[in-house]
């Protein structure tokens, strides 16, 4: 057995001084002193805080855009999430268009198995919506896929508002969630051949290519097309204040409306992108970074408790070779960025560590929330006794600086270079087994395939 003596365990109601037994990949104990018998590994959380595992609900490892592949693979990925603090993360399995979800599946398995230093669930993302793919949906369930995801921008991936209505009401009597990408498809192309018509084509134009008003308009056809349904819908990566409006007036409309937001959005601006040559790239993400009301904005809104998760949206792309496939022309960057490593810490130093966001919100919005979302409480996102021995001991004090030279994720940058940390994991357990310890692996491959 391995216990874990003296910390503070931490819950979205609070925290409890207690000791924990991890056997079996289980949680096994949870009591005010656990006494360790012989053959016990004892893990001194004095000090310390001991999180549920965390759990990142929306990454892209391996994911090939058409063009090019992500930097990192389901073997970088999440070693560089266990480093971090996440013990669990769950990627977007990608429909080809003219494919199956089956075939999606099965290939997202096969780039994940036996290669995971942390756990993996999946997403399906539907990109190609007709009566043999809805036929599918209940094997999906089965196979324990149980959220879905919708893109309303990018050509090669969107569905149109009639797909995504049927999509919503298909999923409705099954149980399903659908988190959705919202832009406004028609309008970033229009906008985008409008900024190249005026001669900008450098990463400045791409915000200026996707306002606020592009995804705010989708967020409400989005809930607009949720109420038809009578479904829940999940608002994926939010990051203006405008849309953050839309979820208000939808919820006070008596939509059932979940929101992700994401690190980037909670502590960059869009400042960034007039960085000198062709630095800006590093940020070309959709949605883009917003101005800083919006980031003040969104870190109230995580606060005060209208956000449900935090997760990545990591999907990491090298500067050299592949961000710069955009250097001629801003709309061929690949778009996305690195985080999955550097969530907890980010999000602990700018909100917790500055007395902004409660640790008992950290641990909602970093654990128990997307564990519920997305069907895995109380297997994960709590600390139990019978749920998986998925531990993240916290280390309050421990300082770092966050660089590109030290990562893990197997890209040549980080928007956060530079970015001082106050806390840290100490150590890791996933599945009971010791992953990482204070951001280096220990070379330990323990996770598995989370069917829901
Ligand atoms: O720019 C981003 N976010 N790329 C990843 C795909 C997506 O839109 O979630
Ligand atoms: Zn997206
Ligand atoms: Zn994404």
């Amino acid at each position: 057995m391995i216990i874990i003596q003296n910390g503070q365990l931490v819950s979205p109601s609070g925290l409890t001084r207690a000791d924990l037994a991890l056997d079996g990949g289980k949680i096994v104990a949870i009591q005010p002193h656990i006494q360790p018998g012989s053959g016990d590994t004892v893990q001194d959380a004095s000090g310390c805080y001991v999180f549920p595992g965390f759990i990142d609900g929306h990454t892209h490892l391996d994911m090939d855009n058409g063009v090019t592949t992500t930097a990192d693979d389901f073997a970088s990925g999440t070693r560089a999430a266990v480093c971090g603090g996440t013990t669990t993360l769950v990627d977007f399995a990608t429909q080809d268009k003219g494919g199956t979800l089956s075939e999606a599946l099965a290939a997202w398995h096969k780039k994940a198995e036996g290669k995971s230093s942390c756990n993996y669930a999946f997403h399906m993302a539907i990109t190609d919506w007709n009566e043999a793919v809805k036929a599918e949906l209940p094997a999906l369930f089965q196979q324990g896929v149980t959220s879905f995801k919708a893109y309303m921008a990018y050509d090669a991936l969107k569905v149109n508002d009639a797909e995504l209505l049927d999509i919503l009401s298909a999923l409705k009597p099954l149980g399903g969630i659908l988190g959705v990408h919202c832009e406004n498809g028609q309008l970033v192309n229009a906008l985008q051949a409008q900024q190249k018509a005026l001669g900008h084509f450098s990463p400045a134009a791409h915000p200026v290519s996707r306002p606020a008003e592009v995804e705010a308009e989708a967020i409400n056809r989005l809930c607009y097309l949720g109420k038809l349904a009578g479904a829940p819908v999940h608002v994926v990566h939010l990051s203006t204040a405008l849309g953050l409006a839309e979820i208000r007036a939808a919820r006070k409309n008596g939509v059932t409306v979940y929101a992700e937001t994401c690190p980037q959005y909670l502590t960059l601006d869009e400042s960034l992108y007039k960085a000198p040559g062709f630095e800006g790239a590093k940020y070309v993400m959709s949605p883009p970074l917003r101005t800083p009301a919006d980031v003040q904005a969104l870190r109230k809104a995580v606060a005060d408790g209208e956000i449900d998760t935090i997760a990545t949206d990591h999907c990491s792309y090298n500067f050299k070779g592949q961000k710069e496939l955009g250097l001629a022309d801003f709309t061929k960057i690949p778009n996305g960025g690195p985080g999955i490593e550097h969530r907890p810490m980010v999000v602990y130093t700018s909100m917790v560590q500055s007395g902004e966001l409660a640790l008992t919100g950290f641990c909602r919005l970093l654990a128990e929330g997307p564990a519920k979302l997305f069907g895995m409480y109380p297997r994960k996102g709590v600390l139990a006794v019978g749920s998986d021995a998925d531990v993240t001991i916290w280390d309050p004090q421990a300082k770092t600086v966050i660089t590109a030279a030290r990562q893990q994720q197997n890209v040549d940058y980080t928007p956060y270079e530079g970015f001082a940390v106050t806390g840290m994991p100490k150590a890791v357990y996933v599945g009971g087994q010791l992953a990482a310890q204070y951001g280096q692996p220990t070379g330990i491959v323990a996770g598995s395939y989370v069917k829901r």
